[in-house]
């Protein structure tokens, strides 16, 4: 499963690219807005340091617009997939971009299978899930974790699935269990997965152990 950072934050990307786990990078116009630079600073910045996909998001509403608005984002750099909202528009540009003028494209704001199965049948490359928005209002993002992978197995699509909006590790691990191909995280969770208290507790006890042998 391969792990993307959710976030705009250019010195976090930078940070965790260190470790080589970091296989891409997806940003929303939240996280752009946050970082307090414009779209296209931060999205070449990102791409000098990963290699994998950047996805960066598209907000215009017809198909036209979005497919016009996502060739001059593409243009920031080779490595780009650009963001379609999860709407008849968003689908339609979706057809358009990946068939006819080889743009990539990561469908998002998807909360049921349903959805999930109309962004792999219009060909999106990327497929993202919303988690904890979902948890949210109740719903148990666990079913649609699952059910989107049997869709795509069931049917031999070709799109990858990624999961965004996890806040925890437990989102991590149905991920995990069910087969997804791609989590997005954000920062600090990706920096707190490593860490486990019996972890620490080991290593200082061979610590303690190692300095009392002879040298
Ligand atoms: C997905 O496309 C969104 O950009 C993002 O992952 C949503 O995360 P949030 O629910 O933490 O804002």
């Amino acid at each position: 499963m391969k792990i993307f950072l959710d976030t705009a934050d250019i010195d976090a990307v930078a940070e965790a690219a260190k470790t080589g786990l970091i296989a891409g990078v997806t940003t929303n116009p939240s996280q752009v807005m946050k970082s307090g630079k414009r779209l296209p600073e931060v999205i070449k910045r990102i791409c000098a340091i990963v290699s994998g996909p950047v996805s960066a998001q598209a907000m215009a509403e017809s198909a036209e617009a979005l497919v016009e608005e996502a060739m001059r984002i593409q243009c920031l750099a080779p490595n780009v997939y650009v963001k379609m909202p999860m709407t008849l528009e968003g689908l339609r540009a979706v057809r358009i971009l990946e068939l006819e003028r080889n743009v990539r494209t990561n469908v998002t704001m998807i909360f049921s299978p349903i959805q999930a199965f109309l962004a792999m049948e219009a060909g999106a490359t990327l497929v993202s899930i919303v988690l904890s928005r979902l948890d949210a209002i109740a719903v148990d993002s666990a079913g649609l974790v699952t059910d989107s992978v049997n869709i795509k197995r069931n049917f031999g699509y070709k799109s990858e699935i990624l999961a965004a909006s996890l806040k925890t590790q437990n989102h991590v691990l149905t991920c995990l269990r069910a087969g997804v191909d791609i989590i997005t995280l954000p920062p600090s969770l990706f920096f707190q997965m490593y860490e486990h208290s019996l972890t620490d507790s080991g290593l200082a006890q061979f610590k303690n152990d190692w300095d009392k042998l002879p040298k």
